[in-house]
């Protein structure tokens, strides 16, 4: 394909650099939900282009777009039958192309979803390899005579798959697959395979994308005698793509969808040599205990199992996704807490997890799920928001497997809540509708308009994170206090210099108005002091950078006696309002928050001087 590319905007700070991903806010779009601009009932990419403007006055960085590939969608599209295109009700590879020079344009970044484990069993591929044992893909899928190979490798959809060998009636024989049985596993030990699905990368980094995620990462090779998950010869696979990125497409990332313990995801960084980002999957569940249980210490325990990573590389963490609230990496008796905290009625529950969004696990509690962002946007990582979670919409918990969670983004109180003006029966999957989350009540068009909406929290909270880069990089110090409800940390280390409140993507995005009937608004002002940070301020124009964490776990107002001597002397500056706290001296800093609390101070040297804040 040899389509003209626009190349990224030159940009100064972090941002501009290869190592963007590790400041950078991730929005993960469903394309078929996110808006139809052909009105035929399913999301597409010129509705996803026509929302550009709305996305990058939301102040995101990067998009991960789920599958797009042609599919009989039996598994979301997570099962291929042509890795090389895309699916006609989502567009033409022109739509695509035109959408990723516009994304660049505006500064936002595109990963794509990369399935690599399996196809579809239409795919072309598996047909043929399926008609005889001697074509010439026989051998491009796992096959085997009998369905007791490789015993300890664990089935990943238990509840709807009995084996990961399927018997085939044609060849007469099993094949392999680990998750659907409508999903083969392909064979990465045919070298023809590897091959071609590197090919299939440069296609789609020739096109334009700036990386991919990295699907069911852990399971692309099979050996006797182990779980078939992590192997050595996969993370040999995936290093094999990273060099091509290295050597041809500086700058694209790697982000692996690895659900396992920390420190065997860690192993998908390599030494700096493999994926650029890894999801923190134990993170996740633990987040959700740990305000239901109004303790910290699930989140301490995880986070102090968590290795350290290779120079250049990041965690991704999330609140939630296209899947099940997954429950893989928690204890059984955990697992039972939080089934029984958060899915009361069965028809939550999905596989091994929890069909549900945010917003109905939080029961709709609006300072909780400030409370999670909060944590979720200065924990060390890049955050990843799922689309419609800025809305704090709903799901639907009678629709099948996780449909639940991927109903029409609501756009509009308009007919289908503006995702679509397809007849209702035409949509792909209906709009929730209730009276709580329905799009009469949540939509972007009321929540732009309300300056006090969760949209324009999290909006005006992206904001002050770009202003921090060392929430991106920073060390994380966790703060001792014997309050167990209280989970505070301090995030520091050195950044390029930028002046606090502008960004270091440059100058402010633009902000649209009148966008799909509302207004955009302006953003919250940006901060007017830009006090002498922590530590001296050298000529390169790197400076340390200091910010403290508080976040009260509990529904109830909590004291926080916080042990901050090696801050003794600095001055917390709270972020938002930029109002200077009393100075940290070597006894306990003593603050309170209120229920479901959280404030973020940046800790200076010299504290700005009282006019300059009420400015
Ligand atoms: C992980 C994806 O997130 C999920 O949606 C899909 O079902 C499996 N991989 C299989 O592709």
């Amino acid at each position: 394909m040899s389509m003209p590319r626009l190349p990224l905007p030159s940009r100064d700070g972090p941002a501009g650099t290869r190592r963007w991903y590790q400041h950078a806010v991730f929005y993960e779009v469903l394309l078929r939900g996110f808006y139809d601009s052909n009105n035929d009932g399913i999301g597409d990419i010129r509705g996803l282009h026509e929302k550009l403007d709305y996305l990058q006055w939301l102040g995101v960085d990067a998009i991960w777009l789920l599958p797009f590939y042609p599919s009989p969608m039996r598994d979301g599209g997570y099962d291929i039958s042509d890795f090389f295109n895309v699916a006609p009700d989502y567009g033409t590879l022109t739509d695509l192309s035109r959408l990723l020079d516009d994304a660049h344009r505006r500064g936002i970044r595109v990963v794509s979803d990369l399935v690599m484990n399996h196809t579809s069993d239409t795919h072309p591929w598996f047909i043929e390899s399926r008609s005889s044992r001697d074509n010439p893909k026989s051998d491009w899928y796992v096959w085997n005579d009998d369905d007791q190979r490789w015993p300890e490798a664990r089935v990943v959809f238990t509840d709807v798959e009995r084996s990961n060998w399927t018997w085939d009636e044609t060849r007469e024989q099993y094949y392999w697959h680990r998750f659907f049985s409508h999903q083969p596993d392909l064979n990465y030990e045919n070298p023809e395979v590897a091959d071609t699905m590197v090919d299939m990368v440069k296609f789609w980094l020739e096109l334009g994308f700036d990386g991919f995620r990295l699907d069911a990462a852990p399971y692309l090779f099979q050996r006797d005698g182990t779980a078939g998950e992590h192997l050595p010869e996969t993370h040999d696979f995936i290093k094999r793509i990273r060099k091509e990125i290295e050597s041809n497409y500086p700058g694209r990332v790697l982000l692996a969808e690895a659900n396992g313990w920390p420190a065997d995801v860690a192993d998908y960084f390599g030494d700096g040599d493999e994926c650029h980002l890894c999801f923190h999957f134990p993170l996740m569940p633990r987040l959700f205990m740990a305000v239901r249980k109004e303790q910290r210490y699930p989140i301490t325990e995880i986070l102090s199992q968590t290795p350290e990573i290779p120079d250049g590389c990041q965690w991704a963490i999330f609140l939630r996704n296209h899947d099940e609230l997954t429950l893989e990496q928690v204890t059984d008796e955990e697992r039972d807490y939080l089934i029984s905290e958060y899915a009361k009625d069965d028809r939550m529950k999905r596989h091994m997890g929890i069909g549900r969004r945010l917003a109905p696990l939080l029961d709709g509690n609006r300072r909780l799920a400030e409370l999670l962002y909060s944590m979720v946007l200065s924990l060390p990582g890049s955050p990843v928001i799922y689309y419609g979670d800025e809305l704090l919409m709903g799901d639907n918990i009678y629709l099948g497997d996780r449909d639940s969670v991927r109903t029409p983004m609501q756009w509009s109180p308009d007919r289908n809540g503006g995702f679509s003006k397809a007849d209702f029966a035409q949509l792909y999957l209906p709009p929730v509708m209730d009276p709580v989350y329905g799009s009469d009540a949540v939509n972007v068009e009321a929540q732009c308009r309300n300056p006090g909406s969760f949209l324009h929290w999290l909006r005006g909270m992206l904001i002050q994170r770009r202003a921090m880069p060392v929430l991106g990089v920073g060390t994380m110090e966790p703060t001792a206090c014997p309050n167990p409800s209280i989970l505070a940390y301090v995030r520091s280390g050195e950044v390029a210099d930028a002046p606090v409140g502008s960004s270091p993507w440059g100058t402010m995005r633009p902000i649209g108005e009148g966008f799909g009937g509302g207004t955009f608004g302006r953003p919250p002002a940006p901060p007017s002091v830009v006090p002498v940070a922590a530590g001296e301020q050298d000529l390169a124009g790197q400076r340390t950078q200091a910010v403290l964490c508080v976040h009260n776990l509990s529904r109830f107002a909590q004291p926080a006696e916080l042990s901050l001597p090696r801050w003794s002397g600095y001055t917390p500056v709270e972020v938002l309002g930029r109002v200077p706290f009393p100075v940290i001296s070597d006894e306990p800093y003593t603050i309170a928050l209120g229920p479901y609390g959280y404030l973020w101070f940046e800790l200076v040297r010299e504290p700005p001087f009282p006019e300059e804040v009420i400015g």
